[in-house]
């Protein structure tokens, strides 16, 4: 029932993704002038919200452009309605709706849908990781030297020790390749599959992660917060890995050198 929920809410919500894609839409700022929402998170969101509300009333939602609608509920559905919007507002189609759903504090059930590239990735908890259907694995590589990594950047730019441009220097000075596609749900993703070796980020929020950490656990990787401890997405930091490679950009990320 929640499986069928799920599935139905994001094909909802990415159905409004293409509906506006490209097209003409209004854009705003939020906490930073890149920051964006566009009316396209708005339409994504309210199509998510019906086919859950309607299904279960009474469950919690945490979504990106509402917030919380707390309800006594064991069941909370975590949402992003679109994790890449500025590729979204740009025309690049490297964006995504994630929802992930939690009961009790534990992450059961999460799936991410890109429209563009027709990728649906799911997971349950211990049942594995699928990619339109077909399980998926992480990677097998286990030297952080010849990995290739994908990050993200926060929107306003964190000055901490260790930050996203020391860890990313010391990375590029080696000349590992990092990418940066602008959607930390598909980079989680294309983690579980395999196509990066390993991702981490300085500062995430719920819905950015709910989904893509509990597909890239059940694909067989990593997950944990920049502590090295286990991951919880309401604390910024993430690092998943394939866990080969985990240990090796692990101490990188809290100081070390290559
Ligand atoms: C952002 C993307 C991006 C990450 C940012 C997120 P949004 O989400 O996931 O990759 O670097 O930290 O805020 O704003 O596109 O939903
Ligand atoms: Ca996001
Ligand atoms: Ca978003």
């Amino acid at each position: 029932m929640i499986k069928n929920t799920l599935l139905r809410a994001i094909q909802a919500g990415s159905n409004e993704l293409t509906r506006y894609f490209n097209g003409k839409f209004t854009i705003n700022s939020k906490a930073t002038i890149n920051d964006l929402v566009t009316e396209a998170d708005h339409a994504a969101e309210k199509a998510i919200f019906k086919v859950i509300q309607e299904n279960h009333p009474d469950h919690f939602i945490l979504s990106e452009e509402t917030g919380a609608l707390p309800t006594k509920s064991d069941i909370k559905w975590i949402i992003d309605p679109i994790d890449g919007t500025i590729n979204f507002a740009n025309g690049i189609p490297l964006c995504c709706v994630s929802i992930g759903v939690e009961e009790k504090g534990e992450m059961i059930m999460g799936a991410v849908y890109n429209p563009f590239m027709n990728e649906l990735f799911f997971a349950e908890k211990g049942m594995g990781s699928t990619l339109n259907d077909k399980p998926i694995k992480v990677s097998e590589k286990d030297n952080l030297m010849t990995s290739c990594l994908v990050t993200g950047f926060p929107y306003q730019y964190l000055d901490t020790e260790n930050g996203p441009l020391t860890v990313f220097e010391k990375l590029i000075r080696k000349s590992i390749p990092v990418r940066r596609l602008g959607s930390a749900a598909l980079d989680l993703c294309w983690t579980a599959a395999g196509r990066f070796d390993g991702f981490y980020e300085h500062k995430l929020q719920a819905w950015d992660s709910a989904a893509g950490y509990l597909i890239v656990l059940e694909a067989g990787g990593q997950v944990t917060d920049l502590k090295g401890d286990q991951y919880n997405p309401y604390q910024p930091g993430i690092l998943a890995t394939n866990g080969k490679i985990h240990t090796q950009l692990l101490a990188l990320l809290q100081g070390g050198s290559l």
